[in-house]
């Protein structure tokens, strides 16, 4: 039984099931299945597909396959992934504001694209990085020390803005024309508009026809654009006169710097603008929301904060040197990878197949067939995971986590098109977290338990309200 203060004992933690949409066995109708894809689309999933390795057939976007299974999950993203590009709905939901960046390019450009940012997100130039991450954390865990002792606040609010701050703090030393305030807002509306599918969308209507998400986010995103020229003319300006905003270069000095080791071309000004926008979008809410989930997680259970705080107190003062050693915040890396696991940031990823292809020596993809490896249903697929229900990090220690298969786990997803920005994610997430947790104690404070939805990203339906104090 849970105590009347809503503490739960270590063991009733063990067993609960942190909250997720419970699959029906049925099918769903097409209009149902719109409806659900506009609500929620992690509400499609039925109980088969948290236990067939793959489930294929005619879905709304034609004949689609589902892969759960993780040798067609490598064959699909890593040996054969020539035969694979992003599928059309989602470079009509994500391309109109992030252009032909990294993201969103495809073929040549997206390869040329690739080699030539590739250097920007090495091990090494992520642990210079990092110590321009520990300033924005610190502000945060100093601005929610300042709050009075115990207020309900929404932490993902609170999570969208430090890893905000630290995208302007490592990609434009914080020097943002027109504030990072308006820049930020601009950001959040995009997602609010962008990121949910249009039922347009799913019938294939033509791109002229007004999306009405898109068209309330247009402003949102040429005011990015605005923006985004101005800042780099300044910095343009800068280096012109021979300075740089910081004794060591961030991003966009990187950015404007990049050359592709083929052919020694830079980046065009247009492909800086679609490239930062790109990592703001891709690197921003992803990070903020992990980390949104870990602290929800953590609560849940007393005894892994208890472990966690231990671990966080025995660190010394350098997070970044203790974020970049790999060991001594282990037990806190593995609980954000196990937050991922149940709450991937990234929950599905599509593509489209070019030509017929066998994955695996059993899956037949036609061509033109939508392909969808979904990590959310991956990381709690009945095959692949003991408990996949429970959250228990300790599958991420040193010691359990290389008995994990590499294709069963995909918070970044795999291949050619894996996230670049991976490591500066976990350095980051790491460094946060232990932040927060070094001061502060964190306790949900919901009527209810919140319910991830499916956008881009996979959030808390409603927020995340939790009671802050001071620990
Ligand atoms: C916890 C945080 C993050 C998660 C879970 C995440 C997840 C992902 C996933 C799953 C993909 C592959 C999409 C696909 O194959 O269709 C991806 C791609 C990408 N991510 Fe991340 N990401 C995170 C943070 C970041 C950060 C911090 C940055 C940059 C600063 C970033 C930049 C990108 C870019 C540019 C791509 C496209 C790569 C390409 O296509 O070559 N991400 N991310």
């Amino acid at each position: 039984m849970i105590a009347a203060d809503g503490a739960v004992s270590a063991a009733q933690a063990r067993r609960l099931r942190p909250p997720a949409p419970v699959p029906e066995e049925r099918e769903f109708g097409r209009l149902e299945l719109l409806l659900r894809l506009r609500r929620n689309p992690l509400t499609i999933w039925r109980t088969r597909h948290f236990r067939e390795p793959i489930v294929a057939g005619e879905g709304l976007f034609g004949y689609g396959v589902v892969i759960s299974d993780p040798d067609a999950v490598r064959h699909v993203l890593v040996d054969n992934a020539a035969n694979y590009r992003k599928d059309d709905l989602q470079r009509t939901i994500l391309a109109p504001g992030l252009g032909e960046g990294l993201l969103t390019a495809e073929g040549e450009a997206w390869k040329r694209a690739r080699r030539t940012l590739a250097p920007l997100f090495t091990p090494r130039a992520v642990a210079a990085l990092a110590e321009r991450m520990t300033g924005p954390a610190e502000r945060t865990v100093e601005r929610m020390s300042r709050r009075r002792d115990g207020r309900i606040v929404d932490i993902a609010a609170d999570m969208t803005r430090v890893t905000y701050d630290i995208l302007a703090e490592t990609m434009f030393s914080n020097a943002i024309a027109g504030g990072a305030e308006a820049f930020g807002k601009a950001l959040t509306r995009y997602f609010e508009t962008q990121g949910r599918i249009d039922p347009l969308d799913v019938l294939g209507a033509p791109s002229w026809l007004p999306r009405i998400g898109r068209w309330m986010a247009r402003p949102a995103i040429s005011f990015f654009e605005a923006q985004v020229k101005t800042i780099i003319a300044e910095r343009l300006a800068l280096h012109a006169g021979g300075h740089r905003p910081g004794p060591k270069p961030d991003l966009l000095d990187s950015l404007l710097a990049a050359r592709d080791p083929e052919t020694g071309a830079g980046l065009s000004e247009a492909e800086i603008g679609a490239n930062i926008v790109t990592f703001i979008g891709a690197g921003h809410e992803t990070t903020a929301n992990a980390l949104t989930w870990a602290l929800y997680l953590i609560a849940l259970t007393p005894d892994v904060r208890e472990r966690l705080e231990a671990e966080i107190d025995a660190t010394g003062d350098d997070l970044a040197a203790a974020a970049l050693s790999g060991e001594r915040l282990a037990f806190t890396r593995a609980v954000i990878e196990e937050a991922m696991r149940l709450y991937p940031p990234v929950p599905s990823l599509s593509r489209t197949a070019l030509a017929d292809d066998l994955a695996a020596g059993r899956c037949l993809i036609p061509k033109g067939a939508l392909v969808v490896v979904s990590p959310y249903l991956l990381h709690r697929h009945e095959t692949l995971w003991r408990a996949p229900d429970r959250f228990r990090p300790e599958r991420f220690l040193p010691g359990a986590r290389e008995g994990i298969p590499r294709y069963a786990y995909l918070p970044f997803g795999a291949g050619p098109r894996v996230c670049i920005g991976q490591q500066f994610a976990m350095v980051e997430a790491v460094i946060v977290l232990a932040a927060l947790l070094r001061r502060l104690r964190f306790d949900h404070a919901g009527a209810e338990a919140p319910m991830p939805v499916q956008r881009i990203t996979l959030r808390p339906d409603g927020g995340m309200p939790m009671r802050v104090r001071a620990r």
